[in-house]
């Protein structure tokens, strides 16, 4: 790739997702870390996964199962079809959905259509997407409200990413006041707020600050799926010297997710795990392990890339599939009697 890249927002995210259906984007050294643990499966079981029920409720809706697919694009041509294709299988499955961040269309309202997904999405959560750097850069709780309601969504995700900023050749450089920018959104929304890593998870530290916010979620998206560093550096090769422990730098997904709950025990604040969370073993791990709900980003879009509609029904169908046979093997029918199985997840490695 040249290093002709784009500093138009529209372009930038076409050009994220040219390099992530064509590059590997994956960390390297770092794994999500939910190989670092596994279920006992009890073998005389004696229900089927057609018992299996997998319902839950996000923000007052009713999903079928825990999932949601987090929030990729939007603002041109092809975020519009993919965002379509997502609406309408997130649908069919009735779980939920995040559209990307909806800067292009707040500076460039021409570009609003390519977020509009409610039609096809009638009844499912869905969320509203911008970037705390845009709030360093003037946006307030109007820009906020306004992202919510320019698609009819259920809350806004506000996603955090630092370190790709600072990689980006035209990223924000200095996230200014990011502390109270988020304390002054989240106090003056209407809406429900979920606050989002993008793949580098959060430190304890930073999800103490968070949880003393009336934020509705954390989305931990953490290290071991898609990596923004990597996928910086295919638009700016002149940056490959950079250090691959720089670059594959983040905090495993399950460590993260293991001090979330830690931190927002006994909150009524909910935990979103993603982050390489990209088969159904491994989202069941993660409700194990206490998240209230798991989402993935990157298989969702290669799975459309493959075969559109139906490639992305075929890869959710057999993400279910494999969690109802999962809690099958535990014995347990429903999402609530899965923690009380958490002695049958065994940690491989010790800490
Ligand atoms: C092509 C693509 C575009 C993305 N764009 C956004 C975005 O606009 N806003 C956001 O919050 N996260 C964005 N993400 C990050 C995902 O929502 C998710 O946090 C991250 O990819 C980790 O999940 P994964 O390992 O399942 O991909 C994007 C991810 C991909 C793959």
């Amino acid at each position: 790739m040249d290093q002709n890249f784009s500093s138009n927002t529209t372009s930038r995210k076409d050009e994220h997702l040219k390099i992530c259906i064509e590059k590997d984007v994956k960390y390297e050294s770092v794994a999500s870390g939910f190989d670092n643990y596994t279920i006992r499966p009890n073998i005389l079981t004696e229900i089927s996964p057609d018992d299996i029920d997998l319902s839950t409720t996000l923000l007052g809706k009713s999903m079928d199962a825990p999932l949601l697919i987090a929030g990729m694009t939007g603002g041109s041509e092809k975020g519009k079809e993919i965002n379509k294709i997502i609406a309408k299988v997130c649908d069919e499955f009735n779980i939920g959905m995040g559209v990307g961040s909806q800067r292009a269309a707040i500076e460039n309202p021409a570009l609003t259509d390519s977020f509009l997904v409610r039609d096809s999405a009638v009844n499912i959560p869905l969320f509203a997407n911008l970037g705390i750097a845009q709030f360093s850069s003037g946006y307030s709780v109007k820009e906020a409200e306004k992202a919510v309601e320019m698609i009819n969504a259920d809350g806004l995700t506000i996603h955090i990413n630092p370190l790709q900023e600072f990689i980006q050749h035209d990223g924000h450089k200095r996230l200014m006041n990011i502390q109270q920018n988020l304390k002054d959104v989240v106090s003056g929304c209407k809406y429900p707020i979920i606050v989002k890593s993008v793949g580098t998870g959060f430190s304890k530290e930073d999800m103490k600050y968070l949880s003393s916010l009336n934020i509705a979620a954390i989305d931990i998206a953490g290290a071991g799926g898609t990596n923004w560093k990597k996928i910086e550096m295919y638009r700016n090769p002149s940056l490959s010297d950079l250090s691959s422990s720089l670059i594959n730098w983040g905090i495993p997904t399950a460590d993260c997710l293991v001090n979330a709950v830690d931190v927002f025990a006994g909150s009524s604040k909910k935990i979103i795990a993603s982050g390489g969370i990209w088969n159904g073993m491994d989202a069941v791990k993660a409700l194990m392990l206490g998240a209230d709900y798991v989402a993935f980003a990157l298989p969702a879009l290669l799975a459309i890339s493959k075969d559109s509609e139906a490639g992305l029904r075929k890869f959710i169908h057999n993400y279910i599939l494999e969690m109802k046979i999962v809690l099958t093997m535990l014995g347990v029918t429903k999402l609530e009697e899965l923690r009380k199985k958490k002695n049958l997840l065994m940690r491989k490695i010790p800490h």
